[in-house]
């Protein structure tokens, strides 16, 4: 081990590796450290072991942050372009799955050897199971103690990430040093992340455990179209983890199951053009059968559509177009994509990553307040991030 290295980046997943390359392409002598024995695990359990690395669509309105603005330097000086330029390098195969999704054809560990290559040939030296103590501000850098040795270094990099699964290794050691350096952290939490219920709605929700439609869920002005699955905890899917990440607690949601369709329209018709069949039947012609039958007796609306009330009809439609419910909260970290809040994006450069009042010490990727919606949005800021700091340490 060295004593003195010019760049020290602590955590080894999508942002730290994506630093150290472009920092040891520029000649920077580099340690990058990890606490755990195997990195970049999240890249590996990725898009179901594809790694949903990058998404076509990327721009700024798909990050949440207290500056949504804040990201747009670093989305800009390495691009989704990039990105697949490097991927095309390493003849890695791969395909959008939909809406601007990019996946490898073939296994996630395809990203995580690319740039573990791009490491090696930019001479990082990297190093797991290295456990950091302390941080200390010394002249001209910063101390970094470890396991491993105390070496100094001119530029330090925060590349932790956030709390979700703390089981593969994710740690608030950023929001630590965060504190420990006085800047400022928004309050993290949960995001991209199953929401649960409680009482009579859990037991509605056990009992459909498995069940998916295409919904359309709204949280005040947000609104996202995608899959819903019922489980037994509660309500998952994309459309679900996507309005997750803006949902506070204590607040409802509503659920449209059949955004195409409007319900009320369609039991009427149903009624006058075939009287005798079953409310239940008529629902499972737009909704898989348990589902409607849920609905239905949900709402005490088991008759024949003749015999119903449009009143009733109505109540029933807005079950189904307009479901209102309020989660009890969120299957937290355990399962949580993301970590929604981190180091306040004011505290930083957004053209560097830099802590403005600590010069030679940055924060990258995930642990800052800028978080992504589904679908490769987050990769791409650990990569951009990542790159904009690598540019300059
Ligand atoms: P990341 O978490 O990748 O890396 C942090 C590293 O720091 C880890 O290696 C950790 O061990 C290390 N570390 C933590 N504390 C430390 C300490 N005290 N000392 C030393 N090292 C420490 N995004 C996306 O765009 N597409 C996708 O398909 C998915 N899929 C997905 C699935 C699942 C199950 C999860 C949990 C997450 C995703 N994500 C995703 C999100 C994505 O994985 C995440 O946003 C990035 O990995 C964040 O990159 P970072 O480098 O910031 O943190």
């Amino acid at each position: 081990m060295f004593r003195r290295y010019d760049v020290i980046i602590i955590g080894a997943g999508a942002a730290g590796l994506m630093c150290a390359i472009e920092a040891g392409k520029r000649g920077r002598r580099v340690w990058l450290i990890d606490h755990m024995a195997k990195i970049a695990e999240k890249i590996r359990i990725s898009g179901g072991g594809r790694c949903n690395f990058t998404n076509l669509h990327v721009q700024h309105q798909c990050y949440l942050s207290q500056n949504q603005h804040f990201c747009k330097s670093a989305l800009k000086q390495y691009t989704v372009q990039d990105f697949i330029s490097l991927v095309r390098k390493h003849s890695i195969a791969f395909h959008e799955k939909k809406m601007g999704q990019l996946f490898c054809d073939d296994s996630s560990k395809q990203i995580i050897n690319m740039l573990l290559t791009e490491a090696r040939q930019a001479g990082v030296k990297l190093e797991t199971q290295t456990c950091v103590f302390d941080i200390e501000a010394v002249t001209g850098g910063y101390r970094v103690k470890t396991n491993k040795g105390d070496p100094i270094c001119t530029s330090l990099v925060i590349a932790t990430g956030g709390l979700s699964i703390p089981k593969i290794g994710a740690s608030n050691f950023g929001y630590e040093i965060a504190k420990k350096f006085g800047l400022n952290v928004i309050k993290p939490r949960a995001g991209l992340v199953p929401l649960t219920f409680g009482g009579a709605l859990l037991e509605r929700c056990k009992a459909l455990s498995g069940v998916s439609v295409e919904a359309k869920v709204c949280y005040q002005k947000q609104v996202f179209a995608e899959g819903l699955l019922f489980t037994h905890r509660g309500l998952s899917g994309p459309s679900i983890l996507q309005i997750s990440s803006y949902w506070q607690e204590g607040e409802p949601i509503r659920i449209n199951l059949v955004p195409e369709i409007d319900v009320f329209k369609f039991l009427k018709e149903k009624k006058q053009s075939n009287p005798k069949l079953h409310m239940c039947n008529a629902l499972s012609e737009i909704l898989p059968r348990r589902l409607a039958q849920s609905i239905c007796d949900e709402q005490a609306c088991n008759g024949v559509l003749g015999s119903l009330s449009d009143n009733k009809l109505a109540v029933l439609a807005r079950a189904v177009n307009d479901w209102y419910i309020h989660p009890t909260g969120t299957e937290g970290y355990r399962t949580a994509e993301v970590t929604v809040g981190g180091i306040d994006t004011q505290e930083l450069s957004s053209q560097t990553m830099e802590v403005k009042k600590n010069p030679g010490l940055f924060f990258i990727g995930e642990v800052i307040d800028v978080t992504g919606h589904l679908g490769g949005f987050n990769f791409q800021w650990a990569w951009s991030s990542g790159y904009a700091a690598g540019g300059v340490v």
